[in-house]
């Protein structure tokens, strides 16, 4: 071979493995992930905020036994989405790592402490909204593009499973913050719940513009029964009754228009997830699920460890699996597995109109 055609030879060979290596592979499903603490996989730790998990004892039961920025003693619920999916966890948007051959596994654009609403977070200072998130979903595509070509980058995001859990910073680090706050002189709780709908509506009919046809959108989850609620509203450890009215008004509303949505497209694009009902099966019945307590979170301290932030400081249990919440606000990874076992396989009552396995079965390419 002549050192012309070698080098041709070679140069060839380099081309077909990239493109090899930016096809978009027949059995790999990319995964979106946008929304509050509850799904962020660490994109506040490149943020100047004060809602990050980066420091012990978070993440002392992930792979690493590092904190990763995840509110979890170990995975959250988008990584066990991971799992079975069979794919790595999503990397957070703005991890200098996502790029080349990563971006099609997909992203994850949550950021701990954000809301439906604008104002939601504002004392967190820097997060990413979710109007931003979205934003970013597109900076993405546009990424995507120049290694696949619109085309492939259309079919991976067509194709994709997307998951957005937003709402309960609406109600916890807005309406309810402080007494008599802005928003619950402006509204009452009736109205705001219409109002954060009708804007969480406007949310998703932006996702379905830019491709997402696979979407999961959880509800609310028992606002009135996490520690930090039983510590500062509750006399007895009975949930708060009110921040359960907040869920009860909120869920139905959010199946209305996401049967709403799924009706004006014509097909079904919107899943809803009944987050409070899952969690209400454990906090009702902790024992059964093989937790000691559900009123106690496993990090933090005060009456149900449900004060303030878990840090190196608080008390921490000994077996992270024996506690349904890890922190005052997030549930232990053991819970986060039993939230998704209902995603992939509950009935209609948890997944509304389909389970995750249906979905996922239902979008297998043949
Ligand atoms: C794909 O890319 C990786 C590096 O990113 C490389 O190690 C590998 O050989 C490439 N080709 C294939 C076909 O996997
Ligand atoms: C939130 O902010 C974005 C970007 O600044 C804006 O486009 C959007 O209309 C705002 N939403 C509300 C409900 O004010
Ligand atoms: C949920 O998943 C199970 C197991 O895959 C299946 O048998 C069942 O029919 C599904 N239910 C619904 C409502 O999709």
């Amino acid at each position: 071979m002549g050192s012309f055609s070698r080098i041709l030879f070679i140069s060839l060979t380099v081309c077909s493995v990239v493109v090899a290596n930016f096809s978009v592979s027949s059995e790999a499903r990319a995964f979106f992930v946008f929304g509050d603490s509850l799904v962020d996989n660490g994109n506040n730790n490149y943020l100047a905020t004060t809602a990050r998990a980066d420091s012990p004892p978070y993440g002392i039961d992930y792979p690493s036994h590092r904190p990763t920025g995840r509110f979890s003693n170990g995975l959250n619920i988008p990584d066990i989405i991971s799992e079975q999916l069979g794919t790595e966890p999503t990397l957070p948007y703005l991890s200098p790592e996502l790029e080349g051959r990563k971006l099609l596994v997909g992203a994850n654009f949550a950021s701990a402490g954000i809301g439906i609403l604008n104002d939601t977070g504002i004392q967190f200072f820097n997060i990413i909204r979710i109007t931003k998130q979205l934003k970013y979903f597109e900076q993405y595509q546009q990424r995507l593009s120049t290694l696949t070509g619109p085309d492939q980058t259309t079919r991976l995001v067509n194709e994709a499973l997307v998951l957005i859990t937003l709402g309960g910073n609406d109600f916890v680090n807005n309406y309810y913050l402080v007494p008599y706050s802005p928003r619950s002189r402006e509204f009452s709780l009736p109205d705001y719940v219409r109002y954060l709908i009708s804007e969480y509506k406007k949310i998703l009919g932006r996702l379905y513009e830019l491709g997402a046809r696979q979407v999961l959108v959880t509800g609310t989850g028992p606002m009135g029964c996490v520690p930090a609620t039983l510590a500062q509203r509750s006399r007895d450890g009975n949930c708060d009754p009110e921040l359960q009215r907040a869920a009860d008004l909120f869920n139905p509303q959010m199946i209305q228009i996401i049967n709403e949505l799924n009706s004006e497209i014509g097909t079904t694009v919107f899943t809803a997830v009944n987050a409070r009902r899952m969690h209400m099966d454990f906090i009702s019945n902790p024992q059964q699920y093989g937790f000691v307590t559900s009123k106690v979170a496993c990090c933090g301290q005060g009456p149900y460890n449900g004060i303030g932030l878990c840090t190196v400081a608080s008390n921490l249990c000994p077996n992270r699996d024996l506690y349904a919440f890890w922190d005052p606000y997030h549930p232990s990874e053991k819970a986060n597995r039993i939230i998704v076992s209902q995603f992939m396989t509950g009935s209609s009552e948890y997944m509304n109109p389909v389970n995750l396995s249906t979905l996922l079965a239902m979008g297998e390419r043949t």
